[in-house]
């Protein structure tokens, strides 16, 4: 059984919830002001950790209170905080979010996100079978540097290409899973995609990026489609009431991740990690939403009455 590693962003999330969201140059009143660990890099790890899978997270925070809270709340999901660096000249990454009719915004002001470096990545020893997640709010040489050595020990690398950025070749070189929703396939392939487009034409574009890896697009509501070896796989999206899609997609990328440690199936684990996320948008927060091994187990298999278990 494998261990998963996050190179990551960790923001405290800053969220203001309305009826609506404002529009450009408008003041909306608000209801209330909440403050939930997040940052793609956490909750991808918190995630990972919920579902029982041993998890190290490798980031910075600053060394100011949220930097405290973070590390706190870390460490009780579970999370293996020890390549996790304080850097005292900077504030931890922060993200100022709208909530409104369960969608967001967010802008990510990264702080100490931007300032881990290749010797950050180099510090964790990782191993065959061993899976590699990073996203894109931690400077690109810095993952080029992880999945280098990533790639180097044996373990599978996971990229996350969030939020979108352009990203050269020999970045995406270095990536066996690339898991992205619609806006980022659109932006790294420079085509025009919408939501309700078929998933022929989302395949289609995978497609072009997969150069022999595999890669899942999260389609929100409608679920994911996987490209593999040419074949796509379809898991619908589940019918259920969201309040905060904040970390939905990390919800998936860190779950995903986990079930591949431990050598489950692909279908299985894209199953799995479907349900997941399915769980996180019934709940408020980013990584305090991820859901449990037993929460995702519960809902792929519920026990029938008078079935003990
Ligand atoms: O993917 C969701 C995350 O993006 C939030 O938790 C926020 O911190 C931003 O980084
Ligand atoms: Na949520």
């Amino acid at each position: 059984m494998g261990r998963v590693f996050v190179a990551g962003s960790i923001n405290m999330d800053v969220v203001a919830t309305a009826e609506r969201h404002p529009r450009v140059g408008e003041t909306v009143a608000g209801e209330a002001v909440l403050y939930f660990p997040g940052g793609k890099g956490a909750n991808q790890a918190v995630a990972s950790a919920k579902l029982g899978v041993p998890t190290t997270l490798v980031g910075r925070l600053g060394t100011d209170a949220f930097g405290q809270e973070l590390r706190t709340f870390l460490a009780a999901q579970g999370v293996d905080l020890a390549f996790v660096k304080d850097t005292a000249d900077t504030h931890s990454g922060t993200a100022i979010i709208t909530l409104a009719n369960a969608d967001n915004t967010i802008v990510v002001v990264p702080g100490a996100n931007a300032r881990v470096d290749a010797d950050d990545v180099a510090a964790p020893v990782l191993g065959k079978g061993d899976v590699a997640v990073s996203q894109f709010e931690i400077p690109l040489p810095t993952i080029a540097a992880f999945f280098q050595r990533a790639r180097a020990a044996g373990a599978t690398t996971v990229l996350n290409p969030a939020p979108a950025k352009k990203a050269d070749a020999a970045l995406l070189d270095l990536v066996d899973i690339l898991i992205l929703n619609e806006t980022e396939l659109g932006y790294l392939t420079g085509t025009e995609l919408r939501d309700r487009d078929a998933p022929a034409r989302f395949a289609e574009a995978a497609g072009s990026l997969a150069q022999g890896k595999i890669v899942c697009v999260t389609l929100g509501k409608r679920g994911v489609l996987a490209l593999v070896e040419g074949q796509s796989i379809l898991v619908p999206g589940r019918a259920v009431k969201a309040v905060d899609t904040t970390g939905a997609g990390d919800c998936f990328v860190g779950a995903l991740a986990s079930q591949l440690a431990i050598d489950k199936p692909l279908r299985d684990a894209l199953a799995y990690a479907n349900v997941a996320a399915s769980i996180c948008v019934q709940r408020m927060g980013a990584a305090p939403s991820m859901p449990t091994a037993k929460e995702v187990e519960d809902t792929l298999s519920p026990r029938r009455p008078g079935e003990g278990r």
